[in-house]
């Protein structure tokens, strides 16, 4: 039995992740270490949270005690990492938990990962470390093009920069011990469980209790959208098949500007749910600092080598995805603590 050791899996795509690869296999073992930061949430993992193949340790990954100890009482097969601060207006706010969670925090898993499989002829059995990383370290794009595996690390804001900072780390480790490694870069995620600081979970829960949908600058920034679900199916075949060192690309050409995500979710809401939801209720707001222009990739190279491919497109993902929310308002509610309420009112006035 594989045991997987997936940190950061009480957040958004951790869990939704933990929930893929207990529904598709019965015979593997995932330990889920999360510090549990306001974005961590164990309601995400009711589901799963009887399931024999399942345990929960709550840690933190730049501690070496903590997580020293997990490889000692287990002996992990595979490392995957989504333990991070993901928010980039949070990295502007306050950059330094950045550099020490997505930072120093991989660095330790990654060290303690590689003295617990390193032997005198290299590294035991099948073991893999995955680094969950993000299309944003390649900067941002122009009108045309886009993000290949060998674009240069051009990140422009502190999250950025602290998980390229981390992707560099995990290569050398690869390329001075020959450590098993591998680093996905997908684009933007969407779909259950996300945290309603991110745009469209905080579209739709700003639509359901008629507040102010702030839209940054001209809104016409792009991002490349890909269902949650997509990205954890890619995950588990980079872990599968991906080859040893490489980093691949994950995303499924689903451009839209923000306004056109923000519009769509206002239309749905009205024709389905609420007919008070309208386009009057979009605010344009002051720009975020350093606003990355545009995002999209270029998925040539994990569709050729590990043929996968999105299976959900943006019309069908969002529909899905405001169901979802709705069906789960409790869920939404519960999420919105008091320390986010503070950091919502200091970012957008009065809820
Ligand atoms: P999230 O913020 O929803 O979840 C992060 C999780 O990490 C939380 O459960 C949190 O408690 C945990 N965590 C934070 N610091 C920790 C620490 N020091 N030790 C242990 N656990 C800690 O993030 P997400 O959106 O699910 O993103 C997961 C990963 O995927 C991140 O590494 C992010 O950079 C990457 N990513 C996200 C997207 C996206 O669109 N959301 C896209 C590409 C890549
Ligand atoms: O591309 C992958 C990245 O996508 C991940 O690495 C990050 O962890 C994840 O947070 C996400 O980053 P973005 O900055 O692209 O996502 P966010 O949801 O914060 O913003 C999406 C776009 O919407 C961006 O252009 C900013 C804009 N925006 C965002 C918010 C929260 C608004 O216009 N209004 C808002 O209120």
């Amino acid at each position: 039995m594989k045991i997987y050791l997936v940190t950061g899996g009480a957040g958004f795509i951790g869990s939704n992740f933990i929930i893929y690869m207990l529904k598709t296999y019965n015979n593997i073992k995932i330990i889920n270490v999360d510090k549990l930061t306001y974005a961590g949430n164990l309601e995400n993992l009711k589901e799963v949270e009887n399931n024999l193949n399942y345990m929960f340790v709550k840690a933190d990954i730049c501690n070496k005690k903590e997580i020293s100890r997990i490889f000692y009482e287990y002996d992990i097969d595979y490392v995957v990492n989504f333990a991070a601060e993901s928010h980039v207006d949070r990295s502007i706010n306050d950059p330094e938990i950045f550099v020490r969670t997505n930072v120093l925090g991989v660095q330790n898993i990654l060290n303690i990962a590689k003295n617990s499989w390193e032997i005198d002829s290299g590294f035991k059995g099948e073991k893999k470390f995955v680094q969950i990383s993000t299309d944003e370290v390649y900067g941002s794009l122009g009108d045309t093009g886009y993000f290949t595996e060998n674009n240069p690390l051009d990140p422009h804001s502190p999250y950025s920069a602290s998980k390229a900072a981390a992707d560099l780390i995990i290569k050398s480790y690869y390329d001075t011990y020959s450590m098993p490694v591998n680093i996905t870069r997908c684009s933007n995620n969407y779909g259950p469980y996300q945290f309603p600081e991110k745009l469209i979970p905080l579209i739709i829960n700003n639509c359901l209790s008629k507040k102010v949908l702030p839209v940054y600058g001209d809104g016409l920034n792009i991002r490349d959208w890909l269902y949650v679900e997509d990205h954890c199916k890619a995950i588990d075949m980079v872990l599968k098949k991906g080859r040893i060192g490489e980093v691949y690309n994950v995303g499924g050409h689903n451009e839209r500007t923000n306004i056109h995500v923000v519009k769509t979710i206002i239309k749905y809401i009205y024709e389905n749910f609420d007919s008070a939801v309208t386009d009057d209720l979009i605010e344009y707001v002051k720009d975020r600092k350093g606003h990355d222009r545009r995002y999209g990739i270029d998925p040539t190279k994990i569709n050729k080598e590990l043929d996968w491919k999105p299976t959900t497109s943006f019309e069908t993902g969002i529909k899905k995805t405001i169901n979802w929310y709705i069906k789960n308002e409790e869920w939404l509610k519960n999420v919105i603590s008091e320390g986010y309420k503070n950091y919502y009112k200091k970012m957008y006035g009065d809820i």
